[in-house]
């Protein structure tokens, strides 16, 4: 990879499913004012379909190229400055961690076990925890794609005991200084 050809210009939310991604994603789109980039929203408006009938019909791996593509898509060297809130899975695929970090400041949103429990268990839109132990299917996720985001990120946020208002600045802080080295 070679990050010095166009610089990293976003800013990355990556991180577990109800970690917050796109709750932070619209409060740095709000205080920034760069175009946001909510990723499942896009890949559903395009497919037409939530991703929960694409995983259904097409399959996983039929949305991982989505994604892929995607991510290939917003790689470009004119592409304004923008927010780009993640899939909980996209840093699964190799390629898509060397976009990721291509693409800007990746931040990874950290949040323990039982918060991540409960807020998916609020809604039953995500595939992958249609399962009868939602517990060990999250816990055995974390388990294999903890070393992806520590792999992909600039930066680990604690999100637990913080509001969106305190992580979006405590974020800013941080970017200011990465994008200071990538003039
Ligand atoms: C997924 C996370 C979801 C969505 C899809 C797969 C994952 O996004 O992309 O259901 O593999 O963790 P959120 O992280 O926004 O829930």
């Amino acid at each position: 990879m070679n990050e010095s050809q166009t610089p990293p210009k976003s800013i990355v939310l990556v991180g577990f499913m109800g970690s917050g991604k796109s709750t932070v994603g619209r409060a740095l789109h709000q205080r920034l004012g760069y175009p946001l980039v909510d990723m499942d929203q896009w890949i559903e408006q395009r497919a037409r379909k939530s991703i929960a009938a694409i995983f259904a019909d097409e399959g996983e791996q039929a949305f991982r190229d989505m994604e892929t593509s995607l991510l290939e898509e917003l790689d470009e060297p004119t592409a304004p400055r923008r927010i780009i809130s993640t899939g909980g899975g996209v840093i699964g695929r190799e390629e898509n961690r060397v976009l990721l970090r291509r693409l800007g400041y990746v931040v990874w949103l950290h949040a323990p076990m039982e918060v991540i429990l409960e807020r998916t268990a609020k809604n039953r839109e995500r595939p992958l925890l249609h399962t009868d132990d939602p517990a060990a299917r999250i816990a055995a996720l974390m388990a294999a794609r903890k070393p992806l985001y520590e792999e992909v990120a600039h930066l680990r946020i604690e999100t637990a005991g913080l509001d969106s208002n305190e992580l979006t600045t405590g974020i800013l802080e941080s970017a200011r200084y990465f994008f200071s080295g990538h003039l």
